[in-house]
């Protein structure tokens, strides 16, 4: 472990099992647990993902939620999300080389396949930040539905990712990342993970409540929203939130 670590993982609770380590975060969040806690489980019973989907969490993956208190404006919490994302990209990046990729607005993408996602969910001072990767899954036991449209880093590398290493550098890095964007530095953070966006330039279909909204992704706009240029050359849009589903194509 990195002695010069002062927040980040300065704490990590490791369970066998949870429901969901958000909840898990949460709960310790409300009892007075500091900032930089992390909580790590083998298995999720109840692991949830965006727009309240199901996150399937079986053996092999990582689960984990760190809470964070930033002082920081409503307006700037889906930075949040982007700098986990980096972090995510930092270290699997550092430890792979495998092409790693974020889909916008929260999906950790290889050649177009899920292989995690970022969950933050702000509660009562605190915001979690929630990470779920497919390290080393076998893509075996995922469920026939999302055979197709998932991976894991053991499936792509070919052997088994040291979880405690990789998360040593995932809190390094966050670590980073997190006083980078407490000392207002979000304009890096995101042009970081705009260097990483799979989904610039591509073709998008991404349903909200409002419909479905089609066009070629061109860029990602000061608050995080997705910037799409309509068949019609008009620009829209899409803030995180808003986006139910994102679904990417080739020009
Ligand atoms: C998504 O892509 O929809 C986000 C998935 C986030 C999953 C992680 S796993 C750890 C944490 N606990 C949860 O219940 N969800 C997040």
């Amino acid at each position: 472990m990195n002695s010069q670590r002062k927040l980040i993982g300065s704490r990590v609770l490791t369970l066998k099992e949870t429901t969901s380590t958000n909840d898990e975060a949460r709960h310790l969040a409300r009892s007075g647990y500091g900032e930089g806690t992390a909580v790590v489980a083998d298995i999720q019973t109840k692991g949830r993902g965006r727009n309240g989907r199901k996150w399937v969490s079986p053996e092999g993956g990582l689960y984990l939620s760190i809470i964070i208190k930033p002082y920081a404006a409503a307006s700037k919490l889906p930075f949040i999300t982007l700098m986990a994302a980096v972090a995510v990209l930092r270290a699997l990046r550092g430890l792979t080389k495998l092409n790693v990729a974020v889909k916008w607005p929260n999906d950790i993408v290889i050649e177009s396949k899920k292989a995690g996602g970022i969950l933050c969910e702000a509660s009562a001072g605190a915001v979690i930040v929630g990470i779920g990767l497919n390290l080393n899954t076998s893509l075996a036991i995922m469920p026939k539905q999302l055979k197709k449209q998932v991976t894991s880093l053991k499936f792509e590398t070919g052997s088994s990712i040291n979880k405690e290493r990789f998360l040593s550098l995932l809190f390094d890095e966050m670590d980073v990342l997190y006083r980078d964007f407490l000392h207002g530095k979000h304009e890096e953070i995101a042009d970081e993970w705009k260097s990483y966006c799979h989904t610039f330039g591509r073709r998008v279909n991404v349903i909200t409540a409002r419909g479905a909204i089609e066009g070629i992704a061109e860029g990602m706009g000061k608050r995080g929203e997705l910037i799409v240029r309509g068949y019609d050359g008009k620009i829209k849009k899409i803030m995180q939130s808003e986006a139910l589903k994102v679904n990417e194509g080739e020009i």
